[in-house]
């Protein structure tokens, strides 16, 4: 039997949690319900600015009847719920703001199957997604979405947070993958969302609901994606631009002359020497006059087709005001340039307190928003790193605290985020393209969404969740 000091008790408590439920808890799993105080710290927080919140108690499931155990009694007892894969999320959708359990599904880390005859992979939640990538590589075939945290972030993170990355704008994000889900729903039942098939008009998509739904329907034990050929042949250029506002607008036009790149990548002059000095990879020379970018990648089998499709791309950048293009001649070449854009969302973390916003627009107004985001810095006197997927319109756009007042920061910077994002909203566009809402958006959901939307959407989480135990005060106010 569990001895309880007063102390910790009173924690627990605090967190809905009380001596019978760690009791139950030890039963099931022994060990792998953890209470110590640094595990607790470590699975208060992902990637997301500086927020934390202490869970009360961290459990590790090994397999889905342990997963379905845990729920069904936290369903009973009314307790909170909070899904942890890797903790690489952006918009805080792993932070226990209620206390309550985190479930870690660090354990559940098995490729279960490489399906070669019919190019599917299926998975557990907890396998690194560079892992997977490697795995199914091995076999000639490939899993493209491959977010910045591709070597830590897990699979199931990238489900409930619909991941993208650089080769979304060829091949799609996550949702474009998922043919198939196990989940654990609530109460414990085990449902499978769809089936392994490559065309599914059975009755509701009720995979693609799950995909993106942030841990707030149940908890995904196995996954099953589809997966491509493995491309033999690349190539990548880096393309300094004297204007930034130009550089956003060549992204349009190379796609427009016929060309679909398998990574259209902007970086702002700061973003890059940021990411420089992050690295301390100073080996490309950023000019004066490079005030931003493009860092382009073709992929595909044919050698001849891939050149041709390079030639088309210097045209086009041909018509823009360009700085010599950086063609990367090796594989270390190549394998240094994405690491300096994979890693400007840390350096710029590491350089200043900073918000991120993960604005996505049709990619045509691209250079429309760059313009808004520098004019409304003017105006509320803020400094804005940006970067991102450009080829989907995607724009990260990392506001820096530089010196503004800790009133201006956490007051009129709302002000400025809501317009901003008003905007990207007349645009045709949308507050978040891979980062989700989770705990830093939702108080801007009503910009995208009417209230008869937002309601469809919370019926339909009492339909899963009639508690409210997964995940609680997530994406929604
Ligand atoms: C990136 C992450 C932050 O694109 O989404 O680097
Ligand atoms: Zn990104």
């Amino acid at each position: 039997m569990y001895s309880w000091n007063k102390k910790n008790n009173e924690y627990l408590i605090m967190n809905f949690i009380q001596p019978k439920h760690i009791e139950f808890f030890q039963k099931i799993l022994g060990r792998r319900c953890v209470l110590d105080k640094e595990i607790l710290e470590k699975y208060s927080h992902d990637e997301t600015e500086d927020l934390s919140s202490l869970p009360g108690v961290v459990l590790l499931p090994e397999n889905t009847e342990e997963v379905s155990e845990i729920l069904s009694f936290c369903n009973q007892e009314k307790l909170p719920v909070t899904p942890s894969g890797a903790r690489t999320g952006l918009s805080g959708g792993a932070i226990p703001i209620e206390g309550g359990i985190a479930v870690s599904l660090e354990r559940m880390n098995k490729i279960i199957e490489i399906d070669t005859d019919n190019f599917q992979v299926t998975v557990e939640p907890g396998v690194i997604t560079q892992l997977l990538q490697e795995a199914v590589k091995e076999k000639g075939l490939f899993y493209p979405p491959d977010p910045a945290s591709k070597g830590s972030c897990f699979i199931g993170g990238n489900i409930a947070e619909n991941s993208g990355g650089p080769k979304a704008v060829k091949y799609g994000v996550t949702a474009d993958y998922v043919l198939n889900l196990e989940m654990v729903l609530p109460t414990g039942e085990v449902i499978w969302t769809g089936a392994n098939v490559l065309k599914n008009a059975t009755g509701y998509n009720l995979t693609q609901l799950v995909v993106g739904s942030e841990g707030t329907l149940g908890i995904v034990t196995k996954i099953v994606l589809r997966l491509l050929p493995h491309p033999t042949l690349d190539y990548l250029m880096l393309v300094p631009f004297h204007s930034s506002v130009e550089a956003c607008k060549a992204v349009a036009s190379i796609l427009k002359a016929g060309v679909i790149p398998s990574g259209l990548e902007f970086m702002e002059r700061d973003a890059l020497i940021l990411a420089q000095e992050f690295t301390g990879d100073k080996s490309i020379e950023i000019k004066e006059n490079h005030q931003a970018h493009l860092l382009i990648e073709v992929d595909g089998f044919d050698n001849e087709q891939l050149l041709s499709e390079c030639e088309k791309i210097v045209g086009v950048l041909e018509t823009f005001e360009t700085d010599e293009i950086l063609f990367a001649d090796s594989q270390s070449q190549k394998d240094k340039l994405w690491k300096l854009r994979r890693s400007v969302g840390e350096a710029v973390k590491s350089h200043s307190i900073y918000k991120e916003e993960d604005t996505v627009v049709p990619r045509f107004y691209l250079p429309e928003l760059l313009t808004k985001v520098k004019e409304l810095g003017r105006s509320y006197g803020f400094t804005s790193v940006c970067y991102g997927h450009a080829g989907d319109g995607n724009l990260h756009i990392n506001i820096l605290k530089g010196n503004l007042s800790d009133e201006k920061w956490n007051h009129d910077l709302k002000k400025a985020i809501r317009e901003l994002f008003t905007f990207v909203h007349e645009l045709g566009g949308t507050i978040s393209g891979e980062h989700g809402i989770g705990l830093v958006q939702k108080e801007f959901m009503d910009i995208v969404f009417p209230e008869v939307t937002l309601s469809l959407m919370k019926q339909i989480k009492i339909v899963f969740d009639p508690n409210n135990i997964m995940n609680p005060k997530k994406i929604f106010l």
